[in-house]
């Protein structure tokens, strides 16, 4: 399968996703890494993978439409199949769901549907949750609310910190996203 990543942060997850695609446990082809954010991590942690990076921000478009019409240009241009949102701190759009819904995935730092939106991670700690865990999911319209298409769990340990959570919920992310890319491609092929 021929896909995009879209990060807005440091990369974890899409330098793990082509790590996973170097070591043949991916079997698939990034296309490129595209970023809205300049200053985004991911731009460089990338660089080791010989994947083309793109970057640029809809301030620079008149509105969303325009910024996702740049977008679906270069997603066509490079025959992309599949979008997989790794950290894209943005709504996806009409623009691009009209051509990607089904075949776009992201991930989510909870078990949704609890915890959706911006920092999940401490909605949880500051809640007393005793679980949390990861999400994979297929983009829609709304914030984290796409059909769910793997989960992971785990307890929450008594004074465990917000930092101390991150970090094991990125392990969980880094082992999860790459497998279940792996099964989601696949089952995709077989549609096609
Ligand atoms: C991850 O926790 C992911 O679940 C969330 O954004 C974070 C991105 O981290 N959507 P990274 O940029 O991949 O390190």
């Amino acid at each position: 399968m021929r896909f995009a990543i879209f990060a807005s942060g440091s990369g974890s997850n899409a330098a793990r996703i082509l790590q996973a695609v170097q070591s043949g446990d991916l079997e698939g082809v990034p296309q490129f890494v595209f970023s809205d954010r300049k200053d985004a991590g991911v731009l460089f942690k990338v660089e080791q993978y010989n994947v083309t990076a793109y970057q640029f921000s809809p301030k620079e478009y008149e509105s969303k439409e325009e910024y996702e019409e740049a977008l679906l240009k270069l997603l066509k241009e490079h025959r992309v199949e599949w979008v997989v949102l790794a950290g894209y701190m943005r709504l996806i759009g009409d623009v691009l769901l009209r051509h990607y819904e089904g075949r776009m995935v992201n991930i989510h730092p909870s078990l949704l549907p609890s915890y959706p939106g911006l920092d999940a991670i401490g909605q949880a700690i500051d809640d007393g949750a005793t679980k949390s865990g990861v999400t994979i999911h297929y983009v829609d319209r709304g914030m984290d609310t796409g059909p769910i298409i793997a989960q992971q769990s785990l307890s929450i340990e008594r004074g465990e910190t917000k930092e101390q959570l991150t970090t094991r919920i990125q392990q969980l992310e880094h082992q999860l996203y790459p497998k279940t890319l792996q099964r989601v491609f696949k089952e995709g092929e077989a549609y096609q």
